[in-house]
């Protein structure tokens, strides 16, 4: 006899949710979803219905469930797409294709950003530099500062990004055991903006799973990339997956906890930890804790590599 879904009890379950206690047809649990995103948002106040929220949607499953989802939630909303290119043979354009055919498939409008055009670099060339090894650490940078850039020439109040409670829960754990506590303070669900005319930064999947990201996009056909970027699988995220799942064997709610214990932590945390001081970045202008910004350091790094210099 086949389980019947615990919300419609008349088509038969697929999804179990072991936090939540139930067993869902898949119908029942796009809804179930739509409704913890929506949830988030309006628990930590990310934002108002009047705002223009941008996404950045990479071409990953998160940040995909992540826009199909807001729109679904809030059909009125103001919601723009905000992709970078990170110039990374095959992968890149692979990205991109799927972003053009998400955005399209809910008509919104999409704003990229090619680093190959605009700055004359790949992500790639940092191989070439010295991180060679940690490529994923200078790409982060990257992007930060693009997507803020982004964000400020397409007018949006509010960027939304697609970090998933695993991601989360294990940068905070591994902040946590380094004593990284600025690093631990920014991991909250809101952020303030950089500054005025800066967008803020809210994370509206912070307590939505990895797996129920998948789980959203398969069940509601939702476009997402098939390969996976060449510099990823650091062995420090899979180190970190791997403690996580094994402490969640026996309590399916255990990164829920490690969310909800840090949140406790992070305001007592924001009194002790100095905020550094910030100029303007010499080179761009973007606010920043010393006089050239960590995004412009390594563009010049990589242009020098290049012989661009
Ligand atoms: P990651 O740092 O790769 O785990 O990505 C975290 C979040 O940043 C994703 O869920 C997206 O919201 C955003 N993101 C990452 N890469 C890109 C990209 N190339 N373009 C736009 N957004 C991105
Ligand atoms: Fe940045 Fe892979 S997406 S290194
Ligand atoms: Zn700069």
């Amino acid at each position: 006899m086949p389980v019947l879904c615990g919300k419609c009890h008349s088509a038969s379950a697929e999804v179990h949710i072991p936090y939540a206690k139930l067993s869902l047809c898949p119908k029942c649990f796009l809804d179930f979803y739509v409704r913890r995103v929506k949830g988030a948002v309006e628990d930590f106040g990310m934002f108002k219905e009047d705002d223009v929220v941008g996404v950045a949607v990479s071409g990953g499953k998160d940040s995909a469930a992540l826009l199909h989802a807001l729109r679904q939630a809030y059909p009125n909303l103001k919601v723009v797409a905000l992709h970078v290119n990170l110039g990374i043979p095959k992968y890149s354009a692979h990205c991109q294709a799927k972003v053009e055919e998400l955005t399209k498939m809910l008509d919104v409008e999409l704003h990229v950003f090619n680093i190959v055009k605009e700055l004359g670099i790949r992500i790639s060339d940092f191989r070439k530099t010295v991180f060679r090894k940690k490529v994923c650490s200078a790409c982060g940078t990257v992007k930060r500062h693009v997507f803020e850039d982004l964000a400020r020439k397409a007018g949006v109040d509010v960027l939304a990004t697609g970090h998933n409670l695993d991601d989360v829960a294990g940068v905070m754990f591994n902040n946590f055991f380094y004593g990284r506590w600025d690093q631990l303070v920014r991991l909250k669900p809101v952020l303030p903006p950089l500054a005025e005319g800066f967008a803020s930064k809210v994370k509206p999947l912070i307590r939505i799973s990895e797996n129920e990201n998948l789980l959203y996009c398969l069940y509601g056909d939702v476009p997402f990339r098939e390969i996976d970027c060449p510099y990823s699988s650091g062995t420090g995220v899979r180190k970190r997956a791997e403690i996580l799942e094994i402490l969640s064997r026996d309590n399916p709610y255990f990164r829920h906890q490690v969310l909800n214990r840090f949140l406790e932590l992070i305001p007592l945390l924001e009194n002790v930890v100095s905020k550094p001081a910030l100029v303007k970045c010499q080179v761009c202008g973007f606010p920043s804790s010393s006089d050239v910004c960590a995004f412009c350091k390594r563009v010049a790094l990589v242009k020098k590599a290049l012989g661009k210099g």
